[in-house]
């Protein structure tokens, strides 16, 4: 960035881990709308509390309503709602957070380059993956039969792309674990990356 000099402030991402007593890290939701995201993220968030670990969830509610108001569903606009995200979650992890981000972030290249941005050590992708059939089932908010109805345009799943992770960090297949499964699972995986 062109006459921009970063000020070298004193206090370090590590001494608000030693006094957060963990360390920070992003734990990324990825997956069709209606999936159970935002479901198994507040879930988390609680039990995360509850080992007095200190953690932010970012999701569409909080983050497309305020700072992203100005964007659209189109591939261009998504692409930069993640960009933003992956920005903001980076400040909270240099907060010492857990940051908890739950967004459909359907494109490949954007979740790798929130992957990049918070660098890849801090970055864990956990795939929420619940059958279109089954989201569309269950459609919690009405959306499904909107967009089948063309009242909704390029809706993920229906009239636009979601693109498969690849090689997720963590995978929950909603229709075969419950809530609590899936919380224990992501436990599991990322309690020694908390440990300082
Ligand atoms: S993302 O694609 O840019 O990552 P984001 O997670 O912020 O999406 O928002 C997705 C939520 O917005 C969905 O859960 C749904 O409630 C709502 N939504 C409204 N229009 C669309 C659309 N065209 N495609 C997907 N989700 C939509």
């Amino acid at each position: 960035m062109k006459n921009i000099v970063e000020h070298r402030f004193e206090v370090t991402r590590k001494e608000r881990n030693i006094l957060n007593g963990h360390k920070g890290l992003v734990l990324w939701f990825t997956g069709l709308s209606g999936s159970g995201k935002s479901t198994i993220a507040n879930a988390l968030e609680k039990e995360l509390i509850s080992k007095n670990i200190h953690t932010y969830t970012l999701d569409g509610d909080n983050v497309r309503k305020g700072l992203n108001n100005n964007l659209t569903f189109s591939p261009e606009d998504r692409t930069e709602n993640i960009r933003r995200i992956a920005a903001v979650s980076k400040l909270m992890l240099d907060a010492g957070l857990v940051v908890l981000s739950a967004f459909v972030s359907p494109y490949l290249k954007d979740r790798e380059g929130v992957k990049i941005a918070v660098e890849e050590e801090n970055f864990i992708e956990i795939y929420i993956n619940t059958p279109l059939s089954e989201c569309e089932k269950r459609d919690v908010k009405g959306m499904y039969a909107k967009a089948r109805k063309g009242e909704i345009k390029e809706f993920t799943g229906i009239s636009a792309p979601y693109e498969v992770p690849a090689r997720p960090d963590i995978e929950i297949k909603t229709t075969e674990l419950t809530i609590a499964e899936s919380v224990n699972k992501i436990l599991k995986e990322i309690e020694h990356k908390l440990a300082l």
